[in-house]
């Protein structure tokens, strides 16, 4: 159903997407750095994972889910999934620019590759990611736009994703499978190392005790809720309400699910989840 409309624009919600929970590690960030602005969170579980996509797939799926959130009357619209927006991102930003609402669309890619590039000593950066992502070769494009001059080894974790949205505990299978995935970063001495899934930074710990205390862990969520900020301040978007914004989920799988382990997650509680049917887009196959 189509939310009422607010009076004015700066007073609509910004929204957020994401496969699954990953997308929730940068919600938080959002409610923290703007407490004020209302948010509406897409989980597109019932597609979960999205690592081992196509790009055409992801196209597909993300125009679905920019138009459903538009009918919620979004005023900027997250892609807090690295898989979506390597693939994309243009394809999403053209559309939802051409909207009567012109609506700007951020990803989470560039803030991330910008703020390793910044944090690396030794110019050498690490990547963890899904295999879509790291095929789709954006964060090699995103470091090299920033410094050609820093190098990239990245990662593929086609199993990292679905462990995490399995849930808690983390067994021995999870903390042997994040091993095997930082030995090669290991070897290549990065001094730096990228999330590139949002699902990653809830193994964090984990990941910082196996690379040590002297490499440096970047996670997309704080930079891109600066980037968010910025936008909203350029686009005179900024809601000027003051106190706490209200925050409320989609999800295209079961609600329950998605409440009972993001409730976990975000350390907040979820609230309203309500379950959604997204429609094909007229033209995109
Ligand atoms: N959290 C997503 C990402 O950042 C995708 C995980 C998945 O669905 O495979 O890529």
């Amino acid at each position: 159903m189509a939310a009422p409309v607010p009076a004015h624009p700066r007073d609509r919600p910004i929204a957020v997407f994401d496969s699954g929970v990953g997308g929730l590690t940068v919600l938080h960030e959002l409610l923290v750095q703007l407490p004020a602005e209302d948010f509406v969170y897409l989980a597109d579980t019932a597609r979960f994972p999205y690592g081992e996509r196509t790009q055409e797939e992801l196209e597909r799926f993300s125009l679905e889910i920019g138009e459903e959130l538009l009918r919620h009357r979004a005023k900027l619209l997250v892609v807090a999934c690295n898989s979506a927006t390597a693939a994309a991102l243009p394809a999403l930003q053209a559309r939802m620019m051409q909207t009567t609402l012109g609506v700007d669309v951020i990803g989470v890619v560039r803030p991330g590759g910008v703020h390793a590039v910044a944090a690396t000593r030794n110019g050498r950066v690490g990547v963890l990611a899904t295999p879509a992502t790291v095929a789709s070769g954006a964060y090699v494009e995103a470091v090299a736009a920033a410094d050609p001059h820093v190098a990239v080894t990245q990662v593929a974790c086609p199993e990292l994703a679905p462990l995490i949205e399995d849930g808690f505990p983390y067994d021995q299978r999870v903390v042997d499978t994040v091993r095997g995935y930082v030995a090669p970063l290991r070897d290549a001495g990065v001094d730096t190392v990228v999330l590139g899934c949002t699902h990653y930074p809830l193994v964090r710990p984990m990941l910082q005790r196996m690379l040590g205390p002297d490499v440096t862990i970047i996670a997309s969520g704080a930079p891109l809720a600066r980037q968010v900020s910025h936008v909203l301040g350029a686009r005179g978007l900024a809601t000027q309400r003051t106190g706490e914004g209200e925050y409320r989920f989609l999800c295209t799988g079961d609600p329950e699910n998605f409440r009972a382990l993001g409730t976990r997650f975000l350390q907040m509680p979820l609230g309203t989840v309500d379950a959604v049917e997204l429609a094909p887009v007229a033209g995109v196959r």
